[in-house]
């Protein structure tokens, strides 16, 4: 795992960016896994800027997203399509029926997420997985006590998540009680997961998730057992890290093939 700490959410949204524009250069085809939230907006924006003035080309890639509030239209302004729509598609350049988000109306839920499961299998499984964390360490909406080999299905959100996802909605009330989510074995069977967290709120669910024992209890632990994550902080999200003197020195050091 590769901590990378920054002084605030900025500087980690254009590092971000740099390793999605590499990925797809490298492999314009790319499939990418994508969160919603408040995390990835400033790498959303790094992203479209990096298409409308650097002509980064997107046209090949497919995309997935994680989750997906069950009961919620796609149209719906709190909707992850909608949010999706407006924070990145809109200004990207790929094709509709390349992307892929949970629809919180299938009629058939359990039928919906073995669909889902495979659509990421015929498109030849995620390259990297842009992830959020939640206060309770959640990973998409794998909440603590989720199965760490899980697939794509319902869950129930906790308490915490409802009341921190209230902000979206007009009342707190309206918060979706299930939602469909990639599992923590869909997410760790991709090549690269990238999960940014910004904001003391989160130092714990950090520190926990990365330095502390793999556990249900913390789903966003399971990343340890990956062989290639980026985790990219500010400084409030760093804050109860014990490792950080290291994580510093890793990164002075870093060979120059491996900088960003
Ligand atoms: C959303 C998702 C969630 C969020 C997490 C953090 O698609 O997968 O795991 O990443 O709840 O949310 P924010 O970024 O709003 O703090």
């Amino acid at each position: 795992m590769e901590v990378l700490l920054h002084e605030n959410a900025d500087g980690a949204s254009v590092v971000a960016g740099k390793i999605v524009a590499r990925l797809v250069r490298q492999k314009p085809n790319a499939v990418l896994g994508l969160a919603t939230g408040s995390t990835p907006l400033g790498l959303y924006r790094e992203l479209i800027r990096l298409h409308q003035d650097e002509g980064l080309d997107f046209s090949q890639v497919t995309t997935f997203n994680l989750d997906e509030y069950i009961g919620v239209d796609g149209n719906h302004p709190c909707s992850y399509r909608r949010f999706m729509m407006e924070n990145l598609f809109s200004g990207l350049n790929i094709p509709e029926s390349q992307i892929h988000i949970p629809d919180g109306l299938a009629s058939d839920i359990p039928a919906h997420c073995e669909a889902y499961e495979e659509a990421i299998q015929v498109a030849g499984g995620i390259d990297l997985q842009v992830l959020g964390i939640g206060s309770d360490g959640h990973l998409g909406f794998n909440e603590p006590t989720s199965s760490l080999a899980s697939r794509t299905r319902i869950k129930t959100l906790t308490k915490e998540t409802r009341e921190d996802n209230a902000r979206f909605f007009e009342r707190p009330e309206d918060v979706p009680h299930h939602c469909i989510t990639m599992g923590m074995g869909t997410i760790l069977d991709s090549r690269v997961c990238l999960m940014l967290a910004f904001g003391e709120n989160k130092a714990s669910a950090v520190a926990q998730a990365v330095e502390g024992p793999v556990s249900a209890m913390i789903p966003a632990s399971a990343l340890q057992l990956h062989p290639h994550v980026h985790v990219l902080l500010d400084e409030g999200a760093a804050r109860k890290l014990t490792r950080k003197d290291y994580y510093e020195h890793v990164y002075d050091n870093k060979p120059a093939w491996q900088q960003y």
